[in-house]
């Protein structure tokens, strides 16, 4: 068995981060909450244990503590933040609330030897977020590292491999963080480097058995990367107590449906119901042109249309979903900042309070790569692994204005020979995003002795890491004249093909 590193959760949105990190030290790690008994990380037998940051004061009457016999296991402990203070409280020293609220980037200047510090020099840019410090040390700590409002900003207890950290040694803006974490990790805890994403799968499929029991899991597929690797984890686990529920509502690409029926029903062997709902969505959308107003149609039809295919399985317990970390964090964001809601996103937390169900979201530590490298263990191909992301809405945020199936049968035609010519010219894994959208105006055209009056299609072809920002790429000329002569010779009803060259911002990726 791997060696296991207890990350306690306080509650910090970098807890997830630090999981990530002790992973890609390939050390195994699991977040646990914060109250988690010594006894059961005992049994557990844990190499160390991290206390990660988190949004409450420990002055706050009712903050939340660690079980105090967590510090008398012989293990090393590592604070961070607010782990730091609880630490510090718990302990016996004192803390108190900052007057400078540090937040940002700030330096660590090194008081001395320390472990954590091994082949570090003096000073190191460290990214700190915190109000409270520690004002006196726990009996058997000393402070060995300062920045420049906190005399105790590193500080270890080193007869009992106590650590503690104001600043974040898990984000990028701590550049040397990593090589903290690493020392903490073969240096201090004394784990070994043989944890892999196989061994990782392993283990999450024993822990969908052991959750799961004989009870019954339905998954709503959408044919995307994160709900593609869920369902081949979770079928691993359990076979035919998953059944995967694929929605057709009639906003697919191209051969989208029978594409995805050929790799899970076919391939992988999963009972699986397709819902054939076209008609009901395209009415429910009839005459709808505001994007917000469509966004939230489709989730609601979606919502009426996937419940009654549940009640139609019958005796299900657990909805699976492939809600994944960054999901977590955005669906946080929107909760907490009503401002930051652009655009209403459907991924987290829509479905399930009305069904009912108990939730299954194996994949909701990992981050968006991590689920890559997990699916490719699980025999998932690299078109499915490295599809662009498609949105929710499908077509219907790609065909703009009110939607009707001539329309987007024109679109659907456009958007396969663009992807088509993505993958001949060896551009599709370059890019973000390369899509097609049908644009609510006609144009006049001819072809041969005939004046046309047609519609127009735009290409939307970017570059982006995270779509939080994304560039027009630069597409050869030739491709981009194939394009659009292929499209206006083999499309019907298109007679003009306009390629979008902004940015983002201030335009967004979607054109609704
Ligand atoms: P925008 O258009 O906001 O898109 O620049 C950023 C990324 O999000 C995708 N997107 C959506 N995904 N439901 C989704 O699941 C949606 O309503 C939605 N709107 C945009 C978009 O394709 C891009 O990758």
């Amino acid at each position: 068995m791997n060696q296991k590193i207890a990350v306690l959760d306080f509650g910090s949105q970098y807890t997830q981060v630090i999981a990530r990190r002790i992973r890609e030290c390939s050390v195994y790690s699991e977040i646990m909450p914060f109250n988690t008994k010594a006894t059961e990380l005992k049994k557990q037998g844990v190499a160390g244990i991290i206390l990660s940051g988190g949004p409450a004061s420990v002055l706050a009457k009712g903050s939340p503590r660690p079980d105090p016999k967590i510090f008398d296991m012989g293990v090393p402990v590592l604070g961070i933040c607010y782990g730091l203070q609880v630490m510090g409280k718990v302990l016996g020293g004192e803390v108190v609330s900052s007057k400078h609220r540090e937040y940002g980037s700030g330096e660590l200047s090194f008081k001395g030897e320390s472990r954590l510090l091994k082949g570090l020099s003096s000073p190191i840019k460290v990214w700190n977020s915190h109000g409270d410090k520690i004002e006196k040390l726990p009996a058997g700590f000393k402070a060995v590292g300062t920045t420049e409002n906190s005399k105790y900003a590193l500080i270890e207890d080193r007869k009992r491999n106590f650590f503690g950290m104001q600043f974040h040694p898990e984000v990028v803006h701590t550049p040397q963080g990593m090589e903290i974490i690493r020392n903490f990790l073969f240096d201090i805890c004394k784990c070994t480097a043989d944890w892999t994403m196989s061994a990782y799968a392993e283990r999450m499929i024993e822990d969908i058995r052991k959750t799961v029991g004989d009870k019954k899991v339905i998954l709503g597929l959408s044919g995307g990367v994160d709900s593609s690797v869920v369902a081949v984890l979770v079928h691993k686990a359990i076979g035919d107590n998953l059944t995967c529920v694929f929605v057709d509502n009639g906003l697919l690409r191209k051969n989208e449906r029978q594409n995805v029926e050929k790799m899970f029903k076919e391939n992988f062997k999963m009972r699986m119901k397709t819902v054939r709902a076209e008609k009901q969505f395209l009415t429910a959308l009839k005459g709808i042109t505001d994007p917000e107003r469509k966004r939230k149609t489709i989730g609601r039809v979606f919502i009426e249309v996937f419940d009654k295919a549940v009640k139609s399985i019958g005796d299900v317990d657990f909805l699976a979903q492939g809600t994944i970390y960054p999901d977590v964090i955005e669906s946080m964001a929107i909760a907490g900042n009503p401002a930051s809601v652009i655009k209403s996103h459907h991924n987290v937390g829509g479905l399930p309070k009305k069904m009912k169900l108990k939730l299954l979201e194996p994949l909701r530590e990992l981050f968006k790569d991590e689920v890559r490298q997990l699916g490719t263990e699980l025999g998932l191909s690299k078109e499915v692994l490295w599809r662009h992301p498609f949105p929710g809405p499908g077509l219907g945020v790609r065909q703009l204005g009110a939607i009707n199936k001539k329309d987007l049968d024109i679109l659907r035609e456009a958007d396969a020979i663009l992807t088509e010519e993505m993958y001949a010219n060896d551009i599709y894994y370059k890019v973000w995003q390369a899509f097609a959208v049908f644009l609510p105006v006609k144009t006049v055209g001819v072809m041969g002795d005939e004046r046309t009056y047609d519609n127009v299609i735009a290409l939307r072809i970017v570059e982006s890491i995270d779509a939080m920002t994304a560039d027009w790429a630069h597409v050869p000329h030739e491709i981009l004249s194939k394009i659009s002569t292929r499209i206006i010779n083999e499309v019907k009803g298109v007679n003009r093909v306009c390629l979008d060259i902004s940015s983002k911002p201030p335009a967004t990726i979607e054109w609704e």
